[in-house]
């Protein structure tokens, strides 16, 4: 078991959608976490709540707002506090936004990813959770999809967690002290229970559900379904839905693979997903059941580089990690109702505050 109490870890992009759920998950079984981001894609309120969240351990929380990029102040960071590992989150994950600015992604992430591998080791800190994505599947031949499928890139972005899956490999190939887990995310959705703490991206959103609940809160006036011809059972994509809550648990369950199982752990892979395909319209119907509200839709042709049907193989994950996700899509529509009907534009607070 770990033991938590002396560990500090570092969060990067810990103020963002999944790294604030994670950074609570961290605070609630004890860890001393110091979180680094930007903000560009975050607020800082989401840190303020998950420390007010986490009790009298939200003390044990240390934020600064810092660039990935910045090696300097990175540097100071790491001269300042031990950490025992890293989970790394920071990065640009817009699709379309990395085909119009590719320089920009791999600038962002790329750079980003590859200071930080070199701080981390002249520290001596070589343990790393890296956030992947089942982006690098692509369009899977079939499903569900296993680790070790034939990974690929359709745009920028996903060619970014190719390329930094690739670094981490080589990294712990040219030496092994390395430890790292490259967790392979499915589609998260939802939100805290307590409805503090929630998804709130800049700008219009890309991702079906963000998308689904600004309509629900009367910011948009209606959804766009991309594409009525997949073959599937209502002619809708299918994704793996996965609460975010549960994707945060996974990332202690990574953890705690890093430091139990050190000798066994190498450079390894994780796909963190429910195993369960879920369509657009099935989606949006247990939205509109979780909340009460009709989300209007409008049809249209299918949207460039989407998947048909994408799910996860989980046996991996349970077997190795111990970690199975524990919440279906009535939670997840529970949860992000409750996130938005009582944060309807976000941590911003009003129409004004916000990016819209
Ligand atoms: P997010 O945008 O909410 O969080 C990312 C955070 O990183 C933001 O707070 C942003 O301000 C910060 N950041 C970006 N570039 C930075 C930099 N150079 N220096 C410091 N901070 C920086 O996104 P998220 O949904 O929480 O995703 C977290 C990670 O998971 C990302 O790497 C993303 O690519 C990956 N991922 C997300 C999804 C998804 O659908 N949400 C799916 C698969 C993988
Ligand atoms: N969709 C719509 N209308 C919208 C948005 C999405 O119909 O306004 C549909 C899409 O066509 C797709 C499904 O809803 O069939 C899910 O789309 P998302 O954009 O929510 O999710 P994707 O699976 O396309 O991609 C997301 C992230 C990727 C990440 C991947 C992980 O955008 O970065 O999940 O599997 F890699």
């Amino acid at each position: 078991m770990v033991s938590a109490l002396v560990r500090t870890i570092l969060v990067t992009g810990g103020a963002g959608y999944i790294g604030s759920h994670t950074v609570l998950q961290l605070l609630q079984q004890g860890f001393r976490v110091v979180v680094i981001d930007n903000l560009d894609n975050a607020s800082q309120v989401a840190l303020i709540r998950v420390a007010e969240l986490a009790g009298h351990n939200g003390a044990n929380l240390v934020f600064h707002k810092v660039d990935l990029r910045d090696r300097h102040a990175l540097e100071d960071i790491f001269s300042s506090h031990r950490f025992e590992a890293v989970i790394h989150f920071a990065g640009l994950k817009a699709v379309g936004e990395s085909v119009q600015k590719p320089l920009l992604y791999y600038d962002n992430n790329l750079i980003g990813t590859i200071t930080l591998l070199e701080v981390m080791a002249a520290h001596r800190c070589k343990k790393l959770v890296f956030s992947s994505s089942a982006t690098v599947y692509g369009w899977p031949k079939e499903v569900p999809c296993t680790e070790e499928f034939p990974l690929c890139a359709t745009n920028p972005y996903g060619r970014t967690k190719l390329v930094i899956e690739d670094i981490c490999r080589d990294v712990h190939r040219s030496d092994p002290e390395w430890k790292i887990i490259l967790l392979r995310y499915f589609n998260p959705v939802g939100a805290h229970p307590s409805g503090y703490i929630g998804e709130d991206p800049c700008g219009i959103p890309n991702n079906l559900m963000p998308y689904v609940q600004q309509v629900a809160v009367g910011r948009r006036p209606h959804l766009t379904v991309y594409g009525t011809d997949y073959n599937t059972k209502d002619g809708t994509g299918v994704r793996d839905y996965i609460h975010v809550v549960d994707l945060a648990d996974g990332h202690i369950a990574a953890l705690r693979k890093l430091y139990e199982d050190s000798d066994k752990i190498g450079c390894e892979v994780y796909n963190l997903g429910t195993g369960k395909g879920t369509s657009v319209l099935e989606m949006v119907a247990a939205f509109e059941k979780a909340s009460g509200k009709k989300i209007p839709l409008v049809f249209a042709g299918r949207r460039p580089g989407d998947a048909e049907i994408v799910y996860a193989a989980t046996a991996k994950a349970e077997k190795e990690l111990k970690w199975k996700a524990k919440y279906g899509v009535e939670e997840m529509c529970r949860d992000l109702w409750n996130w938005a009907s009582k944060n309807p534009y976000g941590y911003a607070g009003s129409p004004e505050d916000g990016s819209n």
